[in-house]
């Protein structure tokens, strides 16, 4: 049967977009919920846009925070039915009861080429080491920060008079195209590494 998939943003949701387009177009999948831990997450008004239910949940707001703060997620991504999980610039790290619960079934992008710089601020860290390429890549989400089994990776170059803004555009360009190749893969049940 179809998949249903929840994508989780906090910000501009432009992976979100890539993702939900790919699954329209393709419909290796069912793009059924867009959920933000953040209310004035522009990427929201993108999901409305496309026609894609939404909800937000701010654990600031909720007495108890991290425990009800997920008790409501799970809540939604029952009431959806929901399959699979995409992480898409979703800035809260979620509990090891919660990521354990959601197994093999949730994935994430990060902005490098992982093992390489787990964590924030990747492409300040790229430059200060001079590195001569970056990327992106898409893992499974387990209890230890992007540490995950390497599902995809892209790779982008870096100029020498590049910055992080440039870096960032160009990583993200990148992610626009393997995050939905890697989604497809997986939803289809094959394992093997998207390298792009
Ligand atoms: C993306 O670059 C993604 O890799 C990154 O946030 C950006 C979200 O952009 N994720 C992380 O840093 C997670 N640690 P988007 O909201 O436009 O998709």
């Amino acid at each position: 049967m179809t998949k249903k998939v929840a994508i989780f943003i906090s910000g501009s949701g432009s992976n979100m977009v890539a993702l939900v387009k790919s699954m329209q177009t393709l419909q290796f999948a069912l793009p059924t919920l867009v959920l933000s831990n953040k209310r004035d997450a522009i990427g929201l008004n993108k999901a409305k846009d496309l026609k894609i239910p939404t909800v937000c949940i701010e654990a600031e707001k909720l007495a108890g925070c991290d425990l009800n703060f997920e008790a409501a997620i799970q809540k939604e991504l029952e009431n959806f039915n929901i399959d699979i999980i995409c992480l898409a610039g979703f800035m809260r790290v979620l509990s090891s009861k919660f990521v354990d619960f959601w197994q093999g079934k949730i994935l994430n992008i990060h902005p490098s080429l992982l093992p390489k710089y787990i964590g924030l601020n990747t492409h300040e860290r790229v430059l200060e080491n001079h590195e001569e390429v970056t990327g992106c890549t898409v893992h499974e989400v387990t209890r230890k920060l992007d540490c995950g089994r390497i599902l995809g990776q892209a790779t982008v170059p870096i100029f020498p008079d590049d910055n992080v803004e440039a870096i960032k555009s160009r990583v993200l360009e990148k992610e626009h195209m393997l995050y939905p190749k890697t989604l497809e893969q997986f939803c289809l049940g094959r394992s093997d590494l998207i390298i792009m």
